[in-house]
């Protein structure tokens, strides 16, 4: 499947496009199946968004039919202000009637981070009902630092390398932090993955993550393979300012504010 690439006219137009993506995406999804499950990305970028869906009109989605799982969470108590649970709840949860035992939050994320990150896997493993398998997520979202990482997997850290658990804790020497992160099994597995890059700080990144030679070492986000899966780049003029897009990805111009640019 050849890699999507929206591009939109700045933050708010991406916001909206991702919200009436998501939206179409889980309004597309069968009834009659387990609940839609998306893996939420933390950070900055993905705020208005969360914003923009706890502001869709009652009815606009059934909230009984998505079930949230968190892509990295801070080794921080889910009240502390750079919790990434609270920025979602504060932003989205707290506005809708997302059942609660449809959110499933890294538990103690504030505890030992090696124990939260087990104790996470197996509550993602039970709830998906995969004792050994790796859960087919319907949709991660992920957003991208200007050092290429994504979700928690930082540039020369130990869960990079990780192959047979779905979560780990990763400690991150640059932030000097811990970190509780899905790991590249478990993004990779999933039918959609989205990632949103806003902004002309993160145009460098976005260079390296499609044009540097493959190092997943320096190049985290170039993890992000989906093995059947969708990968779609939501991303604004800013970001992408003059990069070009990979030869193999089909490009999308959303809105009227440029020529259509498809491939
Ligand atoms: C986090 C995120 C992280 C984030 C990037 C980009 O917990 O911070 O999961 O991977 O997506 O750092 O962050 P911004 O959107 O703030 O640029």
């Amino acid at each position: 499947m050849r890699d999507q690439i929206h591009v939109c006219e700045d933050s708010e137009a991406l916001a909206l496009h991702a919200r009436d993506w998501l939206v179409e995406l889980i309004g597309r999804h069968p009834s009659e199946q387990t609940p839609f499950s998306i893996a939420l990305s933390g950070g900055s970028t993905p705020k208005r968004l969360y914003q923009l869906l706890s502001e869709l009109p009652a009815g606009t989605v059934d909230w009984n039919r998505v079930r949230l799982i968190w892509g990295d969470e801070r080794n921080v108590p889910p009240s502390h202000a750079e919790s990434n649970f609270r920025m979602v709840k504060e932003n989205w949860l707290s506005h809708v009637p997302i059942p609660p035992e449809n959110i499933l939050a890294v538990p103690d994320p504030g505890g030992p981070p090696e124990l939260a990150a087990e104790n996470y896997e197996r509550l993602l493993r039970e709830r998906f009902g995969c004792p050994d398998q790796v859960p087919i997520l319907d949709c991660v979202l992920l957003g991208m630092g200007d050092d290429v990482h994504t979700a928690s997997l930082f540039p020369g850290t130990k869960a990079l390398g990780e192959r047979r658990r779905l979560v780990v804790a990763n400690h991150v020497p640059k932030l000097d932090r811990w970190r509780i992160t899905l790991t590249p099994p478990l993004i990779n597995a999933a039918r959609h993955v989205a990632f949103l890059i806003s902004g002309v700080n993160k145009q460098s990144a976005l260079s390296s993550l499609w044009h540097a030679p493959l190092d997943p070492e320096q190049f985290p986000s170039q993890l992000v393979r989906p093995a059947g899966g969708q990968l779609l780049f939501l991303v604004d003029q800013q970001a992408l300012g003059d990069v070009p897009p990979p030869e193999s990805s089909v490009v999308e111009v959303i809105g009227n504010w440029g020529s259509a640019r498809n491939n």
